[in-house]
């Protein structure tokens, strides 16, 4: 047999071989079996130095394709092994359970206040808004809060500086007697009680869930910033009889048929009269109290009415404000409000 004749018979033999390999390492010993530097395929080509003159093209022709048609071979053969070897070794199990991810949540906080804003939303009332850094005209002045009032002092509400204040002030605006315009975090949401009322003409029913901050250090039931509730009603003939009945309507729808509430004679600027409002049920009486202090109300001022063009001979209304915190506290047996601002996932996964 002459060299060309045993061309064709060897590659079909390394074809057979290089596709029949059944994974990478078995592929890589095939190829060195066949072209590698001392396969048997390579043996052939050296072959073709002991050929003739003339036997040498075609010769070199053909084994040069039966070497490439290998190649390729060895190519396709390695690409549809690396398949298989990507392939998990164990069939797929398509009926086992999909992997979770861990769903967030609301922060109790959140969710407290949206259960207040829905039961108030059943007795018709709209939630506004208004701003955190507050002026100390809508937090005070038409709240007919007088300058002299400790609420206003440096010590208990967190001024904000102005751009440029005054040098003798040492960078902090003073509390001003009129009309203040100077820049506080709001110490109540009250002040949004006269941003709504400015802007629009009765009738008002409003709340206003946000956040207040005060110049207190935080202990148990105490933090700098919290978060409190204000109700507006305004309309003509409003009465007290309907403050008690919507809060005890709220309060029952939150925390339960046997919540009772009880109304003390207190003092406000903005109201008058003034009552605060004291709550109990099970839940208190568990913490060892009989009463606990909820929220301040009252009937709206008439010089808050004329503060904001309201003519008090015409209409009437009640204002209300309570923390969300010790509704949540009372409702999650909470104990310090801390905890609340702490943002331990160990604690706020529980909700
Ligand atoms: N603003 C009061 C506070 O922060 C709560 C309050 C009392 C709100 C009486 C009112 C009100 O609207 O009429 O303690």
């Amino acid at each position: 047999m002459g060299f060309l004749d045993d061309i064709e018979p060897l590659k079909q033999a390394a074809l057979a071989e290089l596709n029949a390999t059944a994974d990478l390492p078995a592929l890589d010993a095939a190829k060195g079996a066949w072209i590698g530097p001392h396969g048997k395929f390579t043996a052939l080509m050296k072959q073709m130095g002991t050929l003739s003159k003339e036997e040498k093209p075609l010769a070199g022709k053909a084994i040069n394709a039966a070497k490439q048609e290998l190649e390729a071979a060895l190519t396709a053969r390695r690409e549809t092994l690396e398949l298989v070897a990507a392939l998990p070794s164990e069939p797929t199990d398509w009926t086992l359970p999909g992997r979770r991810r861990a769903a967030g949540r609301l922060h109790p906080l959140t969710q407290v206040t949206d259960d207040i804003v829905r039961s108030f939303r059943k007795l018709g009332f709209v939630v506004a808004d208004g701003p955190e850094i507050e002026d100390e005209y809508h937090c005070f002045d038409a709240l007919n809060t007088p300058h002299d009032h400790p609420a206003r002092d440096l010590q208990d509400t967190f001024y904000v500086a102005q751009a440029s204040p005054p040098a003798s002030s040492g960078g902090v605006p003073a509390p001003s007697s009129t009309g203040g315009r100077s820049s506080l975090l709001r110490t109540h949401t009250s002040s949004v009680q006269i941003r709504v009322m400015e802007k629009q003409p009765p009738p008002i029913r409003i709340i206003v869930p946000g956040r207040v901050y005060r110049r207190d250090n935080a202990d148990a039931t105490h933090n700098p910033t919290f978060q409190q509730i204000e109700g507006l009603y305004v309309d003509k003939n409003v009465t007290l009889g309907d403050l008690k009945g919507t809060v005890e309507a709220v309060f029952k729808d939150l925390l339960g048929s046997d919540v009772k509430l009880r109304f003390r004679p207190h003092y406000f600027s903005y109201t008058e009269p003034s009552l605060e409002i004291d709550f109990t049920n099970a839940l208190v009486k568990k913490l060892g109290k009989d009463w606990l202090e909820i929220a301040g109300c009252g009937m709206v001022h008439p010089q808050v009415f004329e503060n904001v063009g309201y003519d008090p001979e015409v209409w009437t209304g009640w204002a209300f404000g309570f923390g969300i915190e010790r509704i949540a506290m009372l409702r999650y047996g909470i104990t310090d409000i801390r905890l609340f601002y702490e943002n331990d996932t160990r604690f706020l996964k529980q909700f």
